[in-house]
């Protein structure tokens, strides 16, 4: 048995193709906020803009040196709140060392009519109610049901195991998932016996950062297999999952780079037509 390939480009690219009259008649737009040089984020970033100009959505970027201190980031946060203009705005993560710690407050601090990332406590808490108040929900997440859904994969009566508890993948997910009556358990890379867990998912979802975790002897056959990881190595990028032992057991999986990724960019500038929507009609 081979896999079906679960193309995140594919599927985003129908979804963005959907999203062009909304935008063009709502005229939406999207500021992301950078703070230093990582790598990692300024490619995230190229892809959010790149989705933005296939869309026709207007965005900025705000670039800021590494250097920028905690009270000029909190003074362009409430200037991007009170700009009429911008629709919403994100604050790429992970910031510099010397803000770590300052994440929450940052997150806290985007007013959650603008909030297109769906990281803070407001958004956060409608989603937890039930799948009727996901106005903007945290876009990974939204990007893997967006994708389950383009690929008609059910998830009612589904035992899926997450592997990760990230704020920003791991705990949203979950909740999502249940919402949609799924059996759900989530585990981390401290697990004990994480294998005879993981063995057990219909779908299995890994968010842990560290390049094929899952291996082959860790999943059942047929099992769909939902990759977030994106981690730096010397052969290039790589997932999660080993995607090569575990494709020709699986019944579905999510290729890295081009599963999850695009989905997540797509679901970004979804939440972006949203927000403009409600903005709207407020
Ligand atoms: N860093 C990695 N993924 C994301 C994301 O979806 N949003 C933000 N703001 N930072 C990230």
């Amino acid at each position: 048995m081979s896999a079906i390939l679960l193309s995140g480009k594919e599927a985003s690219s129908a979804l963005l193709e959907g999203l062009k009259p909304e935008v063009a008649k709502l005229d939406p737009k999207l500021v992301v906020v950078q703070v230093g040089e990582d790598p990692a984020s300024s490619s995230y970033i190229k892809q959010k803009f790149k989705a933005c100009e296939t869309v026709g959505m207007r965005s900025e970027h705000k670039h800021l040196p590494e250097d920028t201190s905690f009270e000029d980031l909190m003074s362009i946060i409430d200037n991007l709140n009170n700009d009429d203009d911008v629709t919403g705005f994100i604050v790429q993560l992970p910031l510099p060392k010397h803000l770590t710690d300052k994440e929450p407050e940052v997150n806290r601090a985007i007013d959650p009519k603008k909030d297109v990332d769906g990281f803070g406590a407001y958004n956060l808490g409608k989603m937890f109610l039930s799948k009727d108040y996901e106005d903007l929900p945290p876009a990974t997440p939204s990007g893997i049901i967006a994708l389950l859904e383009y690929y008609k994969i059910p998830v009612e009566g589904k035992h899926i195991v997450i592997v990760g508890r990230s704020n920003i993948v791991g705990k949203p997910i979950a909740v999502m998932l249940i919402n949609r009556s799924a059996t759900v358990t989530v585990c981390n890379s401290r697990t004990k016996d994480l294998a005879k867990i993981t063995k057990q998912a219909d779908i299995l979802i890994c968010a842990v950062g560290k390049a094929h975790f899952i291996t082959k002897d860790m999943v059942k056959d047929g099992v769909v297999v939902i990759d977030v990881g994106v981690n730096r190595t010397d052969d290039g990028l790589k997932g999660d999952v080993d995607f090569k032992s575990i494709e020709p057991i699986a019944s579905a999986i999510t290729p890295v780079p081009g599963g999850v990724g695009p989905m997540t960019v797509t679901s970004l500038i979804r939440n972006c037509v949203r927000a403009k929507e409600r903005q709207i009609n407020n």
